[in-house]
């Protein structure tokens, strides 16, 4: 199944992330897209991504002949705050030098003359998008029109800020990457408001966040009824409400039963029970 954001790129219904690997980093993308990923997601941003040895995966899959076109590439820049006192820039550069510097070394790392997605990992305001946050992404719009990326996106954004910047954007995001709580309704707000631009969900520790959910009988009930894992029901579930889940799995066996999923058919009662089991 193939996602297409409003602008009409095409995104793979499953992504492989790559947080907190560390020195595995490389092994485990190879191993995913061995497995049958095709999107991966990083971040320019040593504390929690090593996005230079995702390049060193994608350096090792290219000799075995996995094309990078045949790969979907998405990274993202993250605010001096969230870099841990290491960032791939220069620090006291006005924010649109940042985000180039960052987006340069991002392409370095990744061994690429262009990425598929390139993300604001964060708003820098706690509410509503501030100076910091336009000039972000109009450097972000800038690449966009370059064409070194073909999508840009934000990611931890609440349902106010996505709103402003639809509607005070010269380019609106085509992605949106957050974190997916079953207790807010699968993050309902905010993919309603994707939904209506045109812009695609992707949902992160859908597993993690959702402990309760493991928990749940009727869960157990569906799962059983599919001959499933619950953790495979969850990403079918979110595929089917039209998410793009990310898995950050270690095991090649998990891998191999996420990218299974899709196979799996949840009825639409079965769906809407799970659209509300947590709240
Ligand atoms: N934008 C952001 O701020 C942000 C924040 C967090 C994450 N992310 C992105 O989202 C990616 C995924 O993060 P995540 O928090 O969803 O996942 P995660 O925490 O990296 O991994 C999921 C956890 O669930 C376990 N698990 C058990 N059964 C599983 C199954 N069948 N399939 C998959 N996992 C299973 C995994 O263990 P095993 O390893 O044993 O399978 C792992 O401990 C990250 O790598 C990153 O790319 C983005």
């Amino acid at each position: 199944m193939i996602l297409t954001a409003y602008n009409r790129v095409p995104l793979p219904s499953f992504m492989y992330g790559t947080a907190w690997k560390k020195e595995a980093t490389t092994r485990l993308v190879e191993l995913a897209v061995a497995s049958g990923f095709t999107a991966i997601d990083t971040a320019n941003q040593l504390i929690h991504y090593q996005e230079a040895l995702v390049g060193k995966a994608l350096q090792a899959l290219e000799k075995k002949g996995v094309k990078r076109d045949t790969l979907f590439l998405q990274t993202k820049f993250t605010s001096v705050d969230g870099q841990g006192g290491r960032p791939p820039y220069d620090p006291s550069a006005d924010l649109t030098t940042q985000v180039r510097q960052s987006f340069d070394s991002s392409l370095t790392h990744l061994h690429t003359e262009y990425v598929d997605s390139y993300v604001l990992h964060a708003p820098y305001s706690r509410r509503g998008l501030g100076k910091e946050d336009w000039e972000v992404w109009a450097a972000m719009e800038e690449l966009y029109r370059s064409g070194k990326t073909k999508m840009i996106g934000i990611s931890n954004v609440a349902a106010g800020q996505l709103t402003q910047l639809c509607e005070q954007a010269n380019v609106k995001p085509m992605v949106v990457q957050n974190r997916c709580f079953a207790a807010l309704g699968w993050d309902q707000e905010v993919r309603e408001i994707c939904q209506a631009n045109g812009i695609v969900y992707q949902g992160f520790s859908l597993l993690t966040a959702n402990r309760e959910v493991f928990a749940d009988p009727e869960i157990h009930a569906i799962a059983k009824r599919l001959g499933a894992g619950i953790a495979q029901v969850i990403f079918r579930f979110a595929q089917q409400i039209g998410m793009l889940p990310l898995t950050g799995t270690t095991s090649r066996q998990h891998m191999i039963e996420d990218l299974q999923a899709e196979h799996l058919a949840l009825s639409s009662e079965e769906v809407q029970r799970i659209e509300t089991i947590a709240l």
